[in-house]
C-alpha cells in the first residue's frame, strides 16, 4: 500500500513510519518540520520506497494514497501554546485539507485525536461516550478544541461524503525521540535527572496521568486503521500514576541524588486522566504490553545517547547502566 504519514518527522509518527516502512509499504511523509526532525527519519531518506516531502498541511496538497495516518499538529503545550492561531489552523484547515484529499482518492483516513478532548474530566476513568469538560476559551483550546473540531470534521465528511475514517483518541504517550525541552513530564524528568537539576513537580503532583509506551501505541493505530471500526477507540495505558510517582521513578533510576521541587499548577492542568479502553481491547484486541518502568528505561537509554555529554553529570549516566 502507499500510505501517507503527517507529521510523520515527529516523536509518534517517526516510529510509525519504522512500522511502515518494516512492512514493505511505500510512505510518504508529509511535515513542516515545526516539532518534527530529520533525524527521526535518517534510515530511510534513502530507501526507494520512502518519500519527504515538506509540506505545511495548512496548504492543499496532492498525492495518490491508499491510507492516510493524519497525526501533523504539535503536541506539547509549549509548542502548541507558542503560536496558538496557528495551532488551530492546523487543527481545522490542516485536517480539511487531508479530509479532502482522502475524500478525492478514497484513502481511509485515520485522525490521531487526543484524550485533550475531555478536558478537565468528571468522570473517572474516560470512557469514549464521555462529550468532556472542556473550556472554549483557555490557553488549551487552540489545541483541545481544534482536535474536537478535528473530530467533527472528520465524522461529516464520513456521513455526508462516505469517507472511511477512524478516529484515536491517543492517551499520554512517551519514548525515544521525545523533544528534549518539550515540557512534557516524562521529558522533562528525564532530562532534569540526567542533568542534575531538581525535577519539576506541579501543584503537590497528585494529579494523575497514564503512561503508553510509543511501539504500542503505533500497534494500537495500526490495529485502528486496518480494522473495522470507525471509532473513536480511546488508545492509552490504564495504569495511573500520579506525577510525584513518576517523578519518585524517574529519580531513582536515573539520579537519586536528585531534588524534587514543588511549583505552582498551571491554568487548565486536568486533575486526572486515565483511558477505558474497553473499545480497544473488544474491538482491536489491543492492551498495552510495556511496563512503565521498561519503558522509562529505553527512554532514558535514548535520552542520554542523544544529549549533550558536557550535559549529563557523569556520575548519573553511569546509574542508568547498572
Ligand atoms: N504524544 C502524545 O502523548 C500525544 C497524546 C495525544 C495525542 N497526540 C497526537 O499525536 C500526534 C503526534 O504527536 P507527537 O507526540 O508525535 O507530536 P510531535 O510534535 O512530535 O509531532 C507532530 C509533527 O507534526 C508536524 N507538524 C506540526 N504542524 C504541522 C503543519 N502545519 N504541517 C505539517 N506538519 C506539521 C511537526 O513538525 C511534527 O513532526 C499529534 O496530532 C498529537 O496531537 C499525541
Amino acid at each position: 500500500m502507499r500510505i501517507l504519514v503527517t507529521g510523520g518527522a515527529g516523536f509518534i509518527g517517526s516510529h510509525l513510519i519504522d512500522r511502515l516502512m518494516e512492512a514493505n509499504h511505500e510512505v510518504i511523509c508529509l511535515d513542516n518540520f515545526y516539532t518534527g526532525r530529520k533525524q527521526n527519519l535518517l534510515r530511510w531518506l534513502n530507501h526507494p520506497y520512502f518519500e519527504l516531502i515538506r509540506h505545511d498541511i495548512t496548504e492543499p496538497i496532492r498525492l495518490e494514497v491508499d491510507q492516510i495516518y493524519h497525526l501533523a499538529c504539535p503536541a506539547s503545550p509549549v509548542h502548541y501554546q507558542f503560536n496558538p492561531v496557528k495551532t488551530i489552523k492546523t487543527n481545522v484547515m490542516g485536517t480539511l485539507n487531508m479530509l479532502g484529499l482522502a475524500k478525492r482518492v478514497h484513502a481511509r483516513f485515520l485522525l490521531a485525536s487526543t484524550s485533550e478532548v475531555y478536558g478537565d474530566p468528571e468522570v473517572h476513568p474516560q470512557s469514549e461516550d464521555y462529550r468532556g469538560n472542556v473550556n472554549p476559551i483557555g490557553l488549551r483550546s487552540c489545541y483541545d478544541e481544534g482536535k474536537r473540531v478535528a473530530e467533527t470534521l472528520a465524522f461529516d465528511y464520513h456521513r455526508q461524503n462516505k469517507v472511511d475514517i477512524r478516529v484515536a483518541r491517543i492517551f499520554n504517550t512517551y519514548g525515544p525521540r521525545m523533544l528534549e525541552h518539550d515540557g512534557r513530564v516524562v521529558s522533562n524528568f528525564i532530562v532534569q535527572a540526567l542533568k542534575g537539576i531538581p525535577l519539576t513537580v506541579y501543584g503537590e503532583g497528585q494529579q494523575t496521568r497514564s503512561f503508553c509506551y510509543v511501539s504500542d501505541l503505533v500497534e494500537g493505530l495500526m490495529r485502528l486503521m486496518n480494522g473495522e471500526h470507525t471509532g473513536p477507540v480511546n488508545l492509552g495505558n490504564p495504569e495511573e500514576y500520579t506525577v510525584l510517582e513518576l517523578a519518585q521513578k524517574i529519580q531513582y533510576m536515573v539520579n537519586p541524588g536528585a531534588e524534587i521541587r514543588f511549583e505552582p499548577l498551571p491554568e487548565d492542568d486536568p486533575q486526572r486522566r486515565r483511558p477505558d479502553i474497553t473499545r480497544a481491547q473488544t474491538w482491536l484486541g489491543w492492551q498495552p504490553t510495556i511496563p512503565l518502568s521498561e519503558g522509562l528505561q529505553r527512554t532514558v537509554t535514548e535520552f542520554q545517547q542523544r544529549m549533550n555529554p558536557a550535559e549529563v553529570q557523569a556520575p548519573f549516566a553511569q546509574a542508568i547502566q547498572v
